[in-house]
């Protein structure tokens, strides 16, 4: 796990997972320094105490003063519990569904949650933060954000890809590896785009390009550019046409594991 700055005041911390014979995923969370500083998302349930040790490099996480919690899944929350019990102040943006959601493993305390729907906003200090429906998602508490200050969006996993390696910037992939690693990558995450009227989902698609963002923050992709924009639009777009994923069955499992024994 290690950092690397996006914009002057958005830090990354960042590890990879690898997922065999399938290549490897970002797995991202973001410090934005604002007035208030805000932590996106808080690491990888299994990596929580390097997550920990990782963050204090960018900021003293007692200096925090919100959580924005994208989404429950388990590479969203590594953090979360103890990051709120180490520091009082720190109140976490989400959805009504997060809060349900969490009730089942560790309740939030209501006091100390933010409710937003997409389209609604959060005062941090210096700067707005405006709720986002990516148009791609694996879990429908999701949401991302935009910093009306710097425009960066947050898309929470939609643009993620599964690469053979992961840069800093997803400039330094070329056009095939971006677009074939994020095509695969949206097709095992959100593999309901197979079904979706495309034209409903191009109009949806054209709710993000209008938001016009400087730079492109996903969970699970390098940092991108806003002239990335299209290229990242485009891969979404051949989504639904493109192959269902499916996953090894049983008997691929005995073939590894006897593969693995022998
Ligand atoms: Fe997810
Ligand atoms: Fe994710």
């Amino acid at each position: 796990m290690h950092t690397y700055k996006a914009a002057p005041d958005v830090d990354v911390v960042t590890s990879t997972a690898t997922i065999a014979s399938f290549g490897n995923l970002a797995i991202n969370a973001f410090v934005i320094h604002a007035a208030e500083p805000v932590l996106v998302d808080t690491g990888a349930v299994r990596e929580s105490e390097d997550f920990m040790a990782t963050l204090q490099s960018v900021i003293d996480p007692a200096d925090l003063r919100w959580i924005w919690l994208t989404h429950t899944d388990f590479d969203h929350i590594g953090s979360l519990q103890r990051l709120l019990d180490e520091n009082e102040r720190l109140r976490v943006i989400t959805s009504f569904l997060g809060v349900g959601i969490m009730s089942l493993a560790a309740p939030l305390p209501m006091d100390r949650v933010y409710l937003v729907n997409p389209g609604q906003t959060v005062d941090v200090g210096d700067r707005t933060l405006t709720a986002v429906r990516p148009p791609a998602f694996d879990n429908p508490i999701t949401a991302g954000l935009q910093d009306e200050r710097s425009g960066i969006l947050f898309s929470s996993d939609c643009f993620g890809a599964l690469l053979d390696e992961v840069p800093e910037c997803a400039e330094d992939l070329s056009d095939e590896e971006l677009r074939t690693g994020q095509v695969f990558w949206a097709t095992v995450d959100s593999s309901w785009l197979h079904t979706v009227d495309r034209a409903v989902f191009a109009s949806d698609l054209d709710r993000i390009r209008r938001l016009e963002p400087t730079m492109i923050l996903s969970s699970h992709l390098p940092v991108a550019r806003g002239s990335s924009m299209e290229r990242l639009l485009d891969a979404l777009a051949a989504v639904p046409d493109a192959p269902p994923f499916v996953g090894p069955d049983q008997a691929a499992l005995e073939q590894m594991l006897a593969g693995a024994a022998g």
